[in-house]
């Protein structure tokens, strides 16, 4: 399924480089910048990012479970990933309403 029209990118090499991530460092924060500058792409319009992090929080639970982490490791490092997806969602709205007022 294609999830960014911009650069032609579909939720399964989403999901590789995601699982790649997860494989150097199964506890370590990722987000969708980060997810495209692996694949040598650039958000342009980042409509797809929403999308993207649901994608990181889907596959990085399928990855523990896989992995069989303890129930509370996984429960404490996936409600860090979704709070800091919410703040930084957060901070995204209030850049764009301020830079939209601004103009
Ligand atoms: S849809 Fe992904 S950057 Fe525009």
């Amino acid at each position: 399924m294609l999830v960014c029209s911009c650069n032609y990118i579909t939720d399964k090499e989403i999901k590789d480089v995601i699982n790649a991530f997860l494989d150097e460092d199964c506890w370590q924060l990722i987000v969708p910048a980060k997810v495209y500058h692996a694949m040598e792409k650039r958000g342009r319009c980042c409509g797809c990012f929403p999308g993207v992090v649901d994608l990181i929080i889907k596959t990085t639970e399928e990855y523990h479970a896989r992995r069989h982490s303890t129930e509370a490791e996984i429960f404490d490092f996936m409600s860090r990933l979704r709070q800091f997806h919410e703040e930084n969602r957060r901070a995204d709205i209030e850049r764009r309403q301020k830079s939209h007022r601004a103009a």
